[in-house]
């Protein structure tokens, strides 16, 4: 079967924060001194007009502006950008458009104005409802405050709103990480992101880390966290992700079907597909947002062409993640690649009584071994 051209998104990354999580490896980075907004969205912007080439004739459908922390800009800001995007792209009826935003009050105060200019979808950056928690992990924000940014999106009108929260806490036990769940549910978002915090490479929590809790714990907690959000209407779609029927975030099951989106700011990737050639593009941006606010080339997008094993690596990484998996003929339609190349491993995993008959989706018992089912495969 030939490849097809995917549906597409757009992410825009914003490399800021006020200060630096001890967890957090994202592209993010302290704040020293004024914000220049306006160099940033005109840097942004330019970004896009250099990047309309690989629309292709497709609709957008979802844009997220993730971070760092996208709600240090102001609502002006978020206009101008969401002006020009609508100025050099089409994008569908329907278009999905979240920003990720840091629950302090600050930033609550801007909700109502990122609504009027055109973000229909708030992520919330919560973590925890106990604010010993919050302390150790670096969140410059109270329970209280997190609870109050929630009330201001509801009241300012937003109908989709996304709470983050982690589990496996420093110290936490099953209680505690249950007492967020229920704060977080008895505030009625329309979807949960549930993390399992992770210590990772280079991070300050990598250098010093923390006292996790138990393995026993940690599987307490999953099957307790389960449980709850399951009775209560969230479904899981995906290993962190819980939503209410219908209001699982479009942007990110786009990449996890292994959908192309155009990535847009310091450090944002891109993924492009070119059916006529059958080849799938990667691209970056400058990590360091002093490299990216001066480089005047972005004309010249960084590609690298995704090899083969790489296309069945980054296919399999995605749709695994998904409890219900993919159907089968995506994997053609999407990487370009004959299915007989992963038949062996889908059988293997059959046999091991981890697969879901008929599709490239892994069972409940499965989605726990997602990192060495995918090594399996290359
Ligand atoms: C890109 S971060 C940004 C959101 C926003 N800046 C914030 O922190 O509130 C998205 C989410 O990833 C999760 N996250 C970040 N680092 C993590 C880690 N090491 N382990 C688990 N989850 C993590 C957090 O829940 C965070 O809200
Ligand atoms: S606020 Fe979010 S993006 Fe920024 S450092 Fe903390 S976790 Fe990372």
């Amino acid at each position: 079967m030939k490849m097809q051209l995917p549906p597409l998104s757009l992410y825009i990354h914003f490399p800021w924060c006020e200060r630096k999580c001890p967890y957090c490896d994202f592209n993010s980075h302290e704040l020293s001194g004024a914000l220049e907004e306006d160099i940033y969205i005109d840097q942004l912007l330019a970004d896009i007009s250099a990047q309309t080439r690989y629309v292709m004739g497709r609709k957008i459908q979802s844009i997220f502006f993730g971070g760092g922390t996208p709600s240090l800009f102001s609502p002006q800001s978020i206009a101008r950008l969401l002006e020009g995007i609508r100025h050099g792209i089409p994008l569908q009826d329907e278009v999905e458009i979240t920003l990720e935003a840091n629950p302090g009050s600050v930033e609550a105060s801007k909700f109502k104005s990122y609504l009027v200019a055109g973000i229909n979808r708030l992520s919330l950056g919560i973590q925890s409802f106990q604010d010993d928690k919050l302390r150790a992990l670096g969140r410059i924000h109270s329970a209280k405050e997190a609870r109050d940014a929630f009330v201001v999106a509801r009241e300012a009108g937003c109908r989709n709103i996304n709470l983050d929260l982690m589990h496996g806490l420093p110290g936490q036990s099953v209680d505690d990480a249950m007492f967020d769940l229920e704060n977080a549910v008895a505030l009625e978002p329309e979807h949960i992101s549930w993390y399992q915090l992770t210590i990772e490479p280079k991070t300050v929590f990598a250098r010093r880390p923390p006292l996790l809790p138990l393995d026993q714990i940690l599987g307490d907690i999953e099957l307790s966290g389960l449980k709850l959000l399951g009775a209560l209407g969230y479904q899981r779609y995906e290993i962190s992700a819980y939503a209410k029927p219908g209001l699982e975030c479009r942007h990110n099951l786009n990449y996890w079907a292994f959908g192309d989106y155009l990535g847009v700011g310091a450090g944002a990737h891109g993924k492009i597909s070119l059916p006529q050639e059958n080849r799938i593009l990667r691209s970056s941006r400058p990590r360091q947002p002093r490299l990216y606010l001066k480089s005047t080339a972005l004309q010249e997008l960084d590609c690298k062409t995704v090899s083969e094993t790489e296309r069945i690596c980054e296919f399999l990484m995605n749709a695994l993640r998904l409890t219900k998996g993919v159907d089968r003929c995506s994997f053609e339609k999407l990487t370009g690649l004959d299915i007989e190349v992963i038949q062996s491993g889908i059988q293997h995993f059959e046999d091991l009584g981890v697969w879901q008959k008929g599709r490239i989706g892994l069972n409940h018992t499965g989605l726990r071994y997602l990192d060495s089912v995918v090594e399996y495969f290359v």
